[in-house]
């Protein structure tokens, strides 16, 4: 059995969900990490015991000869660091959602991946979910009906939890997007891991086959980390764990427990997998850009009041856009960033577009 050699950039919070997977699958070994902050970096290799520690991703990515590159940094450096990995000519890039901050990031990620012959995954994990492939294959048999509405309410700006949320409506119905309209208030200056979000948003989707999809950010109640479907015949309630479904065929409410592995676990293996040329991955890029390009089309819509027809053609981050014009006043002066609990030290760098 050959054996990957695996490498992660960015030693916080979800570097622990990637190291999960690749200790639990014989055929990778994580030989390398890189962070610029020491306390991070020495933190993670004593934990886990890897004691090659590079501060720069570049002198790693140079000197060892990764066969799989994790990206775990903010989201503003995921297109960078993703085209720096692929240069490098690994099999394989895990790099975490969002996939960027603009779909024209989105698209430079692709064309790096594709020109040097590298599988680009993006870590949409809960695709991983038992839970949520139960939910897609009952709709795919009819359980609800034909889908007509999916409701989802997420936080923290459309690009963090909201990205989840849209991967979910569309691999739970199999569906892409044809038309988004939206709308945004973002009236103190917000950040989040310094992506600058609005306050609040909603975006209206409509998908292929004419289901609805409602997302609401930071409006009307809690967060769900899923969705209710509504359709013709009945209703599925999602969440991370379990499928509720309530069908015309049924008495009452049936609750189903997702069974199977961590999805963090299975995310890596299905990774060996699509190296092996078994499967493709779940997460493959072009899941992650269609996720990116409802959050973008959201924006344009706030932006150029109107409905937005996909193919979205703005490369840009229409909110960025709007900030930088003035469209957006803040009304309430005074960045902040709701992530900045996670940054190192004395570290309190103010947000920055760079
Ligand atoms: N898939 C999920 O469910 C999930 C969960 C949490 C976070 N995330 C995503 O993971 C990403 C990271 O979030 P986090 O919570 O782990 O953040 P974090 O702040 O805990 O970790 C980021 C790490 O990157 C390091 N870093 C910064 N610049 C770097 C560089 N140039 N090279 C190498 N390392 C660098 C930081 O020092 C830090 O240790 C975000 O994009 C977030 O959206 C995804």
């Amino acid at each position: 059995m050959s054996t990957y050699r695996a490498g992660i950039i960015g030693c916080g919070s979800v570097s622990h969900m990637h190291m999960r997977g690749y200790q639990s699958i014989d055929s990778i070994d994580v030989v390398a990490i890189a962070d610029p902050v020491e306390e991070a970096l020495n933190g993670f290799g004593e934990r886990y015991g890897i004691p090659t520690r590079y501060k720069d991703a570049r002198e790693m990515l140079d000197a060892e000869q990764l066969d799989i590159v994790s990206i775990c940094t903010w989201h503003k450096l995921h297109a960078p660091l993703t085209i720096v990995a692929c240069a490098r000519k690994p099999k394989a890039v895990l790099c975490e959602k969002p996939m960027a901050t603009s779909l024209g990031e989105c698209d430079q990620m692709i064309i790096a991946a594709r020109r040097n012959n590298v599988k680009l995954a993006i870590a949409h994990q809960r695709r991983f979910n038992a839970a949520w492939t139960d939910a897609r294959d009952l709709i795919a048999a009819g359980a609800i009906g034909e889908p007509r509405q999916i409701v989802a309410r997420g936080g923290q700006g459309l690009l963090n939890d909201c990205s989840h949320l849209l991967d979910m409506m569309r691999y739970v119905l199999g569906e892409d997007a044809q038309w988004v309209i939206g709308n945004l208030e973002r009236k103190t200056d917000r950040y989040e891991r310094q992506t600058p979000i609005e306050d609040r948003s909603a975006g209206i989707i409509q998908f292929e086959g004419g289901a609805i999809g409602l997302l609401l950010q930071e409006l009307a109640g809690p967060n769900y980390q899923g969705g209710v479907f509504y359709g013709t015949e009945g209703i599925i309630e999602l969440d991370e764990r379990k499928v509720r479904l309530l069908s015309s065929q049924s008495v009452g409410w049936e609750e189903r427990q997702g069974q199977g592995e961590d999805p963090n676990i299975a995310q890596a293996r299905e990774l060996v997998e699509w190296i092996e040329g078994r499967v493709e991955h779940r997460g493959e890029a072009s899941n992650g850009r269609a996720a990116i390009e409802i959050i973008m089309a959201i924006y344009e819509s706030a932006r150029l009041h109107e409905v937005v027809q996909m193919p979205l053609r703005t490369m840009a981050s229409p909110i960025e856009r709007m900030i930088e014009s003035g469209d957006l006043p803040v009304e309430r002066p005074g960045p902040y960033d709701i992530r900045a609990f996670l940054l190192w030290g004395e570290d309190m760098s103010g947000p920055t577009f760079a």
